[in-house]
């Protein structure tokens, strides 16, 4: 059957049929499905986030804190049935994933709505190594605001040995004096760089501390899944070197001195630990002059005398790149906006349009979303030439094709590979693909209060 988006919102009452299986082809589809699917329930559940007091209305993947650290493996078929405990209708979106369209959970674009007590069947084979994270991609400000962003390792059997490794699940919870939730956003704020969070966790808990083996090399996984806040890295106590930034190897690993990243961006570390028994390493996020402890790592044993220097590459993710002499330049222009176009949606619109792509304010999730920004040849290289005239930052996220990235007007950049790329004030950069994936493919701001007051769009590629 064909699947117009008017025939996807009513077959939300049978979602599940469409899961496996359906409308998969193309390089992405991969194997045949894993054997036993991974269950991810969402749940409402009370959890211990401030000091003040228990939190009521958490709303996480599980029964039990935390969304699950999901652990695939690259080149292997990965299945999971998304059963929908909350009283909203959710999707998942495997952030980073390059996977076939209909597993992208974007409700409208490419799957119906998962109702309360209805589920869906999520199936693919992830191609690439790396951190990746998921999250919803309806409601999101307040799904994901509750507690709905979990991380994702997708293993390689071939990347070097750590002595440990520790994942962190990075993000802030807006909650008042008592530990209860408060307004997930501020208009005025969603205007500017967003509304910040009260309580900040790495892990759902305040400054945690994990143990490592004294002079060994720690695999340091952390994904930003905030709504709002832009983190700026330093590692105070040991030596950190940069092996991978959004699920890709870097180009050349390099020191870790300040580095900033945005809400959807992951980092991965190899720290190697003090010497000393009992030394405490620091992971901090630096704004201005302040120091905040994100989670500390402690030495423990006699040491193990490691050398990062004697730590393998990573392997490279088998993405393509792009054909510059032959690439199309697709323009791309963030703005703020004056109209208030904004309030025909119904998968948790803000009510307000404050930015623009293209001078286009996306009108929010509808069963008849706009036109795309691109229509794309399947095949063929393109180039983004994207530009930020607002006075704000903003990590813009592609959907199912990871870019390179080529230039940028205002700093020296490394080829990074990537899905999102956080662009300062008055940058212009340049991101180059393939448009290897056929679908249509969401591009919108991470800052989930931008993304959802008009700084959304999507590729269509055929
Ligand atoms: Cu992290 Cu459109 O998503
Ligand atoms: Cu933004």
């Amino acid at each position: 059957p064909t699947l117009t988006r008017r025939n996807l919102l009513k077959a939300s009452a049978v979602a599940g049929a469409y899961g496996v299986g359906f409308g998969i082809a193309g390089k992405f589809a991969g194997k045949a499905a894993a054997a036993e699917p991974l269950t991810l329930k969402t749940a409402k559940i009370e959890a211990s986030l401030a000091d003040g007091g228990k939190t009521r209305n958490v709303l996480t993947y599980g029964d039990a804190g935390m969304p699950p650290v999901v652990r695939m493996k690259k080149g292997e078929p990965f299945a999971a049935r998304l059963i929908n405990g909350i009283d909203d209708p959710t999707t998942i979106h495997w952030h980073g994933i390059r996977l076939p369209n209909a597993m992208d959970g974007v409700p409208f674009l490419t799957q119906p709505y998962v109702y309360t007590g209805d589920h869906f069947d999520y199936a693919f084979t992830p191609p690439d190594a790396g951190t990746f994270w998921y999250h919803p991609h309806c409601n999101t400000l307040e799904q994901m605001g509750h507690g709905m962003t979990g991380v994702i390792v997708v293993e390689n059997p071939k990347d070097p040995a750590f002595d440990s490794e520790v994942v962190l699940n990075l993000r802030d919870w807006r909650l008042g004096g008592e530990g209860q939730f408060i307004a997930q956003f501020r208009p005025r704020d969603a205007a500017k760089s967003g509304t910040y969070g009260t309580v900040r966790t790495a892990n759902w808990q305040q400054e945690p501390q994990y143990d490592a083996p004294s002079g060994g090399l720690v695999r340091l996984r952390i994904a930003i899944t905030d709504v709002t806040r832009i983190y700026s890295f330093r590692m105070d106590g040991a030596e950190a070197t940069v092996i991978a930034i959004d699920g890709n190897p870097v180009p050349q690993r390099f020191p870790l001195d300040l580095l900033q990243l945005g809400p959807g961006q992951r980092l991965e570390l190899a720290v190697r630990m003090p010497d000393s028994e009992g030394a405490v390493v620091k992971l901090e996020d630096i704004k201005g002059t302040n120091p905040k402890v994100l989670a500390t790592l402690r030495a423990v044993g006699a040491s193990l005398k490691r050398d990062v220097r004697d730590l393998a590459l990573l392997e490279d993710n088998p993405v393509q790149k792009a054909d510059l002499g032959s690439a199309t330049h697709i323009p791309l222009i963030l703005s703020s906006t004056a109209e208030n176009t904004a309030d025909n949606s119904i998968c948790g619109s803000l009510g307000y349009s404050f930015w623009a792509i293209n001078k286009v304010p996306w009108p929010g999730d509808t069963p008849d979303p706009m036109a795309p920004l691109a229509e794309l040849k399947l095949g063929k290289s393109y180039v983004i030439d994207m530009e930020n005239v607002t006075p704000h930052s903003h990590p813009i996220h592609l959907h199912g094709m990871s870019f390179t990235v080529l230039s940028s007007s205002t700093r020296q950049v490394q080829p990074f590979v990537s899905d999102t790329y956080l662009i300062q004030p008055d940058e212009k950069v340049q991101l180059a693909f393939v448009a290897d994936n056929p679908g249509d493919w969401l591009l919108h701001c991470h800052i989930i209060e931008h993304q959802k007051t008009g700084m959304t769009s999507y590729v269509r590629v055929a």
